[in-house]
């Protein structure tokens, strides 16, 4: 997907592929040439992943037994009737605690290139962002083996396994099946993906005006192009602090030991998110958060790492002042009218709402030896 706006570039082009690769390498933002100029793409044609496996990793994704308190499942944050996010600001975590960022959608998880707010994730293996979530105290806290214990225990969930492979559940591979079913899970429908592909009224002539806007005037396609909009680097827009979090002292505490165990120094003084600059320790990355994806968020509001935005009216005002503190952004003067029609554009980025059925919990058995 990354390199999706550079397949059209022509053989005489490949030079200039190559100096973007190397000033990457070297960490500098290239100037985006004409002709490799990026934009946004329909999405690709589904690819079926293992059937067996996206069955296993759906019963996973609801059955709260997967949490160290038996009480939250993937689906409590991450609920189909809310575009598979919380539809909160700020994430509620693990009982007794909370979060201090947003809870994302898992949607498209296929074609994120990175995870997380800030992106320290590869978006390749969704096997160990799911193993974070269910080991992390603040989001399941549970313990790999107990999970696989607890999840052998159930007859059910014994069987589907055996349908997939012959031998027992084991947990490492129950985080790549949710990971699987994640990745099978896709906007789709969307009006947008019929306009790219050639139906020119799929989308409203206001629209096609915010699409053009998005492409020139305000700019947005430089950081949100490729078929989920964006293009996963970090870049520093100035969103505004979240005041609840410094408000709430139990987010606080989350924030702060998020920072210590990724060894950010000095991290006991730290009063604001700091995006990257926890991961990568460069004060460059300070307050540097992924590009989010733009599909589906007809669905997904509030928006931004910590949802500081209601709506997205308020998210193209930000963009219209030049986001925040310290952006690097500038201000677009476009007028109300114009604004509206971003709006529009935005919204024509979402499909179908995608509803998988929770399947129940099936009841536990205690074990027989050699049987499950
Ligand atoms: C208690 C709430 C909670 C639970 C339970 C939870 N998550 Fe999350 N999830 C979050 C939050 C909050 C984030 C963002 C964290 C960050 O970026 O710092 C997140 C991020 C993600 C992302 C990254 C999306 C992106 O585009 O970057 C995926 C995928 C995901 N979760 C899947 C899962 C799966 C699968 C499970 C179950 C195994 C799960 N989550 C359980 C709250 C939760
Ligand atoms: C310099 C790169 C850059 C440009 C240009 C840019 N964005 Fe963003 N966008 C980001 C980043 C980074 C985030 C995440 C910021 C955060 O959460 O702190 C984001 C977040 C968003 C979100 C929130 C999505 C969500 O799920 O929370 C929307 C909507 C959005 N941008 C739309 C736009 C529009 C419309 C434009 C043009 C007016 C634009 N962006 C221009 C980098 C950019």
């Amino acid at each position: 997907m990354k390199n999706q706006h550079r397949k059209r570039i022509p053989q005489a082009f490949c030079a200039i592929g190559l100096a973007t690769a190397v000033t990457l390498a070297a960490g500098v933002q290239p100037a985006v040439a004409e002709s490799s100029a990026p934009d946004l793409a329909p999405m690709p044609d589904v690819k079926p992943g293992n059937a067996a496996m996206i069955e296993l990793g759906k019963h996973f994704f609801f059955d709260r037994r997967l949490s160290g308190d038996w009480g939250v499942s993937c689906a409590t944050c991450h609920d189909p009737a809310k575009g598979w996010s919380d539809g909160q600001a700020l994430s509620t975590g693990y009982p007794s605690m909370e979060y201090f960022r947003n809870a994302p959608t898992v949607l498209n998880a296929r074609h994120r290139q990175r995870f997380l707010w800030d992106g320290r994730l590869d978006g390749t293996d969704a096997g160990t962002l799911v193993r974070d979530m269910i080991t992390e105290t603040h989001t399941m806290n549970m313990d790999g083996r107990l999970m696989q214990e607890r999840l052998k225990q159930v007859p059910e969930y014994d069987a589907l396994w055996k349908k997939w492979r012959n031998d027992d559940i084991n947990g490492m591979r129950v985080f790549n099946v949710i990971g699987e079913f994640i990745r099978s899970l896709e906007t789709t429908n969307a009006p947008f993906d019929k306009f790219a592909k050639g139906d020119a009224n799929a989308i409203s002539a206001e629209a096609q005006a915010g699409y053009a806007l998005f492409k020139g005037k305000a700019g947005c396609v430089a950081c949100h192009n490729g078929p989920i909009g964006s293009d996963g680097k970090l870049h520093r827009t100035g969103v505004p602090e979240n005041p609840e979090v410094l408000a709430n002292p139990v987010r606080t505490i989350t924030m702060l030991r998020h920072y210590a165990t990724s060894g950010m120094p000095n991290y006991m003084n730290a009063r604001t998110d700091v995006g990257a600059y926890a991961i990568t320790k460069n004060p460059a990355d300070t307050g540097k958060f992924q590009t989010a994806q733009l599909r589906d968020l007809k669905y997904t509001a509030p928006y931004m790492h910590n949802g500081v935005l209601a709506t997205l009216d308020e998210v193209v005002a930000f963009y219209n002042k030049g986001g925040g503190e310290g952006s690097v952004l500038k201000p677009l003067n476009l007028s109300d009218k114009e604004q509206k029609a971003l709006v529009a554009f935005l919204l024509t980025l979402s499909g179908d709402p995608v509803i998988v059925k929770d399947p129940g919990q099936p009841e536990m058995q205690v074990r027989t030896f050699g049987k499950n």
